[in-house]
């Protein structure tokens, strides 16, 4: 099967009220874990590549990746870049086979985000790919992402962004930022601008970044086994299930798969210490990835048997 664009996917997202997964990828136990888990619920998926990501495996690699995982499934899964910072990278990745592309001009001013974005859907429309762009600023740090406070989206402003810069989907920001440490306090999202956004642009699919969930579950076990992961906090499940209903079409989790090959991996070494064949820690690993992803598919995003 090969990749597929994620218009007809989000098109029908939007209408049943769920969301679809967007995972990201760095190695081939990442990819393998979430293409089990989508065969499983036989949903479809969303598979990303941040600028990190690529820099770590490759994009040769990351592609034959996704050809291997390709020639074993008929799910409709999309290849999606992950905040493009440049023209540049989005264009380098629509040419190695993307079939939707992230261009984040988040930390630029209103004006030169619109000018960048309006830059890459041109050249993306041309060739058939889909373009995401960022109106708002999430705050947290990443390897390639990062901001020091949130800026909410201006209900209005993304009106007139989207009509501007012609893009096909929206991430927003109401209150969730990357990594673990999300909430200092009551974990909190301003729905009330996520559903005035959504009813200024109806029939466009908004996309939540941020979106982990920090598993207590995963934490738990990583601080056990020797890790030092305090005071995490994630968007509670059920703050997901009320964006897809309102108009949020792509829901993007990665630090949970971090946390979930971590604290598994941390409890092998801790429990076995004297076995040193990766396979022994990377296969258990990569089952918890597919079970979590299965989980959040079947309980939180409500994609399974979405086809
Ligand atoms: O939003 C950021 C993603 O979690 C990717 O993170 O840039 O460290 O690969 P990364
Ligand atoms: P998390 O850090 O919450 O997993 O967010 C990932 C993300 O938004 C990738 O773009
Ligand atoms: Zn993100």
């Amino acid at each position: 099967m090969p990749l597929t664009s994620p218009r007809e996917m989000f098109e029908r997202a939007y209408h049943g009220g769920y969301a679809i997964g967007a995972f990201n990828v760095n190695n081939m136990e990442i990819i393998q874990g979430i293409i089990k888990a989508g065969e499983e619920e036989r949903s479809p998926l969303i598979l990303q590549v941040s600028a990190g990501a690529r820099k770590y495996a490759g994009q040769t690699y990351i592609m034959k990746l996704m050809e291997a995982a390709l020639q074993e499934t008929d799910l409709p899964v999309v290849l999606h870049l992950d905040h493009g910072q440049s023209f540049e990278i989005c264009r380098d990745v629509i040419q190695a086979g993307f079939t939707s592309v992230m261009i984040d001009g988040s930390h630029l001013d209103f004006e030169a985000n619109i000018a960048l974005t309006r830059q890459v859907v041109d050249y993306a429309h041309d060739r058939g790919v889909w373009v995401e762009a960022e109106l708002g600023r999430l705050a947290g740090v990443e390897d390639e992402v990062s901001s020091e406070e949130n800026v909410f989206t201006d209900p209005d402003e993304a009106v007139e962004f989207v009509e501007r810069t012609g893009c096909d989907s929206l991430a927003v920001a109401i209150g969730t930022s990357h990594g673990a440490y999300k909430f200092k306090g009551e974990p909190r999202l301003d729905f009330e601008r996520l559903e005035n956004i959504s009813s200024k642009l109806p029939n466009f699919p908004l996309v939540l970044h941020g979106a982990s969930s920090v598993l207590p579950e995963f934490v738990e076990m990583a601080n056990r086994y020797g890790g030092k992961v305090s005071d995490a906090k994630g968007v509670p499940e059920d703050f997901l299930r009320r964006a897809a209903s309102s108009g949020v079409c792509k829901i993007n989790i990665d630090t949970d798969i971090r946390l979930a090959m971590t604290a598994v991996i941390r409890r092998f070494f801790q429990e076995t210490p004297e076995e040193f064949d990766p396979r022994k820690y990377l296969g258990p690993a990569r089952e918890a990835v597919r079970e979590m992803v299965g989980h959040k598919i079947k309980n939180v995003l409500g994609s399974s048997n979405k086809m």
